[in-house]
């Protein structure tokens, strides 16, 4: 038996990929006498995730956003769902909503983002940052606060951007350095040891 049981909810949207990096990881492992399980949410019923999850014998609970009348009507319902949960840790992997004061005075949360914040902010971080001229871009894990994307950086990796690079292979290179970095960031605000 384990001595204790981390919970981790991770809020998703879309394709998955990351949720599917932390399932793989924490869902039901076990770390030093800790057991870790995951919630995965999401705001879209037809999100991909969700097969990524059932994939995994796991069933998202699904908040369909269009369904409420205003953005603090959907966080009323998300914080309460989260609060019946009661996870250790809240991650956001490609959860594509803003989110109001009523999330993020009742939830404590982190985010990941595809760019070297505070650059490139919002929805199309990736493209902005492979289009600046830059010569790097990177990948970002973030506190949740009323600001967007502007919360306290907890953990960033940069990404070179080559001359041979194109949006297609630099977004392969971000995605990957992202499945890298939020199990390990994961890890150590729980505080588990292999
Ligand atoms: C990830 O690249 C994540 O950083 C990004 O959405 C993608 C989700 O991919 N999030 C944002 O842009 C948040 N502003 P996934 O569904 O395959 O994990």
């Amino acid at each position: 038996m384990a001595d204790k049981i981390k919970k981790i909810s991770v809020l998703f949207s879309g394709r998955g990929s990351n949720l599917e990096k932390l399932i793989e990881r924490f869902h039901e492992k076990s770390f030093a006498g800790t057991e870790t399980r995951v919630f995965p949410i999401t705001n879209r019923p037809e999100a991909n995730g969700i097969n990524v999850a059932r994939e995994h014998g796991i069933e998202s609970i699904v908040i369909d956003h269009r369904k409420f009348k205003s953005r603090e009507e959907f966080d009323r319902e998300l914080v309460k769902v989260l609060k019946n949960i009661n996870p250790d840790l809240v991650v956001m992997a490609g959860f594509m909503r803003i989110v109001t004061p009523i999330f993020t005075s009742n939830i404590d949360a982190i985010n990941l983002h595809p760019s070297l914040l505070p650059l490139f902010k919002g929805a199309n971080a990736i493209e902005e940052s492979f289009k600046s001229g830059m010569k790097v871009g990177g990948v970002t894990v973030h506190r949740v606060d009323a600001t967007l994307d502007g919360g306290k950086i907890l953990a960033q990796e940069c990404v070179k951007i080559e001359p041979c690079d194109t949006l297609e292979s630099f977004t392969r290179k971000i995605r990957e350095k992202e499945h890298y970095l939020l199990p390990k960031t994961v890890m150590e605000l729980l505080g588990l040891k292999e």
